[in-house]
């Protein structure tokens, strides 16, 4: 009898065919999720991997029973983090991995330089190649540079969230990418009229408008739209490669009133980016949730 667990797990398999298909080269996860669950598949559906794909990954939470994300720093918390990648993954090296610190909707300040201590040494042991960090302060970026490079920083920001907006420069400078979490909003999707509005005179779809904006917004932004759907798949790619002209750019970037609840919208503040040339699509993601795969 075909179950509904198997009938989700063959879709999820679906959706990571389709991403490597289309040319997709950043795949973001965590084996917290599920846990475990959503890095096994990632290896059911594409080990043995492209040599051009890069897996993402982070440590520094684990899974409660409530379904919370309690911090997991402590020095044997992520090393068995570092190593449950490893193994779900059936990886020698992890390409990325992140530390993760800080709460959910904005990072908390303080020393991060003894849990990014050890990851740096498992770097230099070969178990990870590069490392980035996640809900995290300009300040503590600059403090884990002393230890070891950064590559990416993962924070919570979109087109109705700019908190980053200074920080995006600054790492762009730096040659670092950043790689904004909830880029759709997340639990709480983005919704604006004027999102709309743009989208419908492009011919184009809301989301496909949100993503194309945080990619012109800056060329050291890479995506990670979650998706369990092919068709959403395929509409994100297609809004990676849209190009939002320098009026629809200029209108959104000062759409105050984007209903997104409980938003810190904050349009111009920080340098107001109006259009130029964006960069080339190449670089868009997808994650598997592991909550989705427990529905
Ligand atoms: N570092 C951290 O602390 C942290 C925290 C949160 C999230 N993340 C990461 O950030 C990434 C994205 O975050 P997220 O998944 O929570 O938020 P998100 O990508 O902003 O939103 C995902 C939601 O958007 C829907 N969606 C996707 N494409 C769509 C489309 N074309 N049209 C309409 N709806 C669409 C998805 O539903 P369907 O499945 O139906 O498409 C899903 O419900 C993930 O890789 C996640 O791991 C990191």
């Amino acid at each position: 009898m075909y179950s509904g667990h198997q009938k989700i797990t063959t879709a999820r398999i679906a959706v990571l065919r389709e991403v490597v298909r289309l040319g997709i080269n950043h795949i973001d996860t965590s084996d917290f999720y599920g846990p475990h669950i959503t890095n096994q598949l990632i290896k059911e559906a594409l080990h043995p991997y492209p040599e051009q794909l890069r897996i993402v990954t982070k440590v520094g939470a684990r899974r409660d029973a409530e379904g919370n994300w309690p911090r997991a720093l402590a020095p044997d918390e992520l090393r068995e983090a570092v190593d449950d990648n490893l193994t779900n993954l059936g990886l020698d090296a992890l390409d990325v991995v992140n530390l993760r610190v800080g709460g959910l909707d904005s990072p908390t300040p303080g020393s991060i330089a003894e849990p990014f201590r050890v990851l740096a040494q498992m770097q230099r042991a070969g178990l990870i190649k590069h490392l980035g960090v996640s809900n995290v302060t300009a300040e503590q970026i600059g403090e884990v540079q002393s230890i070891a490079p950064v590559v990416c920083v993962q924070n919570f920001y979109h087109i109705a969230n700019r908190r980053d907006d200074a920080l995006i420069d600054s790492l762009a400078e730096q040659g670092i990418g950043y790689v904004p979490f909830f880029p759709l909003g997340g639990f709480t999707p983005l919704q604006s009229e004027t999102l709309s509005n743009v989208a419908t005179r492009l011919n184009a779809r809301p989301m496909s408008v949100a993503l194309a904006w945080l990619l012109q917004r800056s060329p050291n932004i890479l995506l990670i739209p979650r998706t369990s759907s092919v068709e959403h798949l395929r509409e994100n790619v297609a809004g990676a490669s849209l190009q939002l002209p320098h009026e629809a750019i200029k209108e959104l970037n000062h759409a105050a009133l984007l209903r997104w609840p409980g938003a810190n919208f904050t349009a111009g503040r920080g340098r107001a980016w109006e259009g130029g040339r964006g960069p080339k699509l190449g670089i868009s993601a997808i994650q598997q949730s592991g909550t989705l795969l427990m529905n």
